[in-house]
C-alpha cells in the first residue's frame, strides 16, 4: 500500500467560508474526509495536513519523509513565490503533484507562476476537491508504473 502526504497550505483552513464563489463550500474537514474515501478506494493510506506557516510545512515534509512514498500539494499562495517549500519537496525526493482548487491560469497574473510546478509530476488546477483526486489518481499511477 502506498503512503500519501496530503498537503494544504496557507489559508485553506479556512474552505468553506472564504472566498466562497472561488473555493466553493466544502470544509477543510470534508474535504479532508473525501480526500481518505478516494486513497481508500485507490488502496492508498493518507495522512492530510494543513498548516498557515511555511516553516511548519517544511518540517512536516522532512518529518514523513521516510513513511512516505508520494506528495498530493497544494501549497496556497506559497505556490508562487516559496522557493524554501520547493526546494524541501527537492530535497526529500519523493514524487509529487500540485493541486489547486481554482484555475490558477484564468485568475490574477501573479497566479500563473507556480515555482512548485518543476519539481512536480504534474499539476491540476480549477476543478474544485476534484483537483485532489486527480492529483491522487496521477501519483499513484505513477508509483505503480
Ligand atoms: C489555490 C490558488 C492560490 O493562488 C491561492 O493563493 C490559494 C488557493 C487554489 O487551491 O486554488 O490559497 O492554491
Amino acid at each position: 500500500m502506498f503512503h500519501i502526504l496530503v498537503i494544504h497550505g496557507p489559508n485553506l483552513n479556512l474552505l468553506g467560508e472564504r472566498e466562497p464563489e472561488v473555493y466553493g463550500r466544502m470544509t477543510l474537514a470534508q474535504l479532508d474526509q473525501r480526500i481518505a474515501e478516494w486513497a481508500h478506494a485507490l488502496q492508498a493510506d493518507v495522512r492530510c495536513f494543513q498548516s498557515n506557516h511555511e516553516g511548519v510545512l517544511i518540517d512536516f515534509i522532512h518529518d514523513q519523509r521516510q513513511w512516505a512514498h508520494g506528495v498530493v500539494i497544494n501549497p496556497g499562495a506559497l505556490t508562487h513565490y516559496s522557493y524554501a517549500l520547493r526546494d524541501a519537496l527537492a530535497a526529500v525526493h519523493l514524487p509529487a503533484v500540485e493541486v489547486h482548487l481554482s484555475d490558477i491560469h484564468q485568475r490574477e497574473p501573479f497566479r500563473r507562476i507556480s515555482v512548485i510546478q518543476e519539481v512536480c509530476l504534474a499539476q491540476v488546477s480549477g476543478k474544485g476537491a476534484n483537483s485532489y483526486q486527480e492529483g491522487l489518481r496521477i501519483l499513484l499511477s505513477h508509483l505503480a508504473a
